[in-house]
């Protein structure tokens, strides 16, 4: 994709900003719910930028009124769970989660159910002052599907992560940032500019660096991993991993010369 392209889709717009992919949902009439098509575009746009080399860090962004409310309701409410099985679109959230790139979730306003997992699924969250977390699923009669009650209880600890889901309580910005689920809170007309120049501050850093420490946290995270040495193990190795770029040359030699490192990704 041509720099600062933008491709107008039903659902979803994709742009380029330099080495920054802006996905940004809009579907304004129903509040961002993430309909099938919308969440297919944005597992084709992930695959697209996993392979492009000149992305380095996704933004996914919502409005200033929503983020997301939620999966799509009324896609939902007539399956069966067997239906809901079979239905790959679960999938796409994902493809967020397991994206080896730095992703950063741009939220102002709502940010319910499927929407606060798809923020949960990024590295980073920036909210705007009016952002509301929730995960209302109980009141129509299910719970999180795509990672939020794992994320939560791992993030906010049982109680906390509890009493969102077992009564839907809405968390507020500044709340949210006081329990860790947000990383910064600012003015609602700064909360793109602030997600976006975030993720250029990102992007000038080493990429092959970048994915080896973003491995190693999810790595200390994942339970399946099999110990706290392992993790640190899984660290020191991929550490070791850097010496043979081009990257961590320039970037000692840079220091040592007193000059600006250009990276290359190698
Ligand atoms: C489909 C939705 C929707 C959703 C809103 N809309 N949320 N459509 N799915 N999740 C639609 C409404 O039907 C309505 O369409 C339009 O958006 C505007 O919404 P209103 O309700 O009229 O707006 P408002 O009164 O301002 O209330 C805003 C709201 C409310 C508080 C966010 O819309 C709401 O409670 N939404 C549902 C939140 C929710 O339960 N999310 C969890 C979904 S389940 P019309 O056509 O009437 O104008 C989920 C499971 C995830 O996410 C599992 C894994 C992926």
């Amino acid at each position: 994709m041509p720099d600062s392209m933008t491709q107008l889709t039903q659902e979803l717009i994709v742009e380029q900003k330099g080495s920054v992919a802006l996905l940004t949902l809009n579907r304004p009439e129903a509040l961002n719910a993430l309909s099938h098509p919308l969440m297919d575009q944005m597992g084709e746009a992930l695959k697209n930028f996993e392979a492009n080399s000149a992305i380095r860090v996704v933004v996914i962004a919502g409005s200033e009124r929503v983020f997301a409310a939620g999966a799509d309701i009324s896609e939902m409410q007539g399956k069966t769970s067997a239906e809901m099985r079979a239905d790959p679109h679960l999938s796409r959230w994902d493809m967020v989660s397991n994206f080896p790139k730095p992703t950063i979730a741009a939220i102002s306003g709502y940010a319910l159910g499927g929407g606060l997992e798809l923020a949960l699924a990024c590295d980073l969250r920036v909210a705007s002052e009016t952002a509301v977390f929730a995960q209302p699923e109980i009141s129509i009669g299910v719970i999180p599907g795509a990672g939020g009650t794992v994320r939560l209880a791992r993030l906010l600890g049982r109680a906390l992560a509890l009493e969102m889901v077992l009564t839907g309580r809405r968390i507020s910005a500044h709340e949210a940032l006081s329990l860790g689920m947000v990383n910064r809170v600012v003015p609602v007309e700064l909360f793109l500019d602030e997600a976006i120049k975030w993720a250029h501050q990102i992007s000038a850093m080493p990429p092959l660096a970048a994915a080896a420490a973003k491995k190693s946290v999810l790595s200390a995270l994942n339970p399946d991993y099999p110990s706290y040495p392992a993790a640190l193990k899984l660290e020191r190795e991929l550490f070791y991993s850097l010496f043979d770029t081009e990257d961590q040359k320039e970037g000692m030699q840079a220091f040592t010369q007193k000059r600006k490192p250009e990276f290359k990704g190698k």
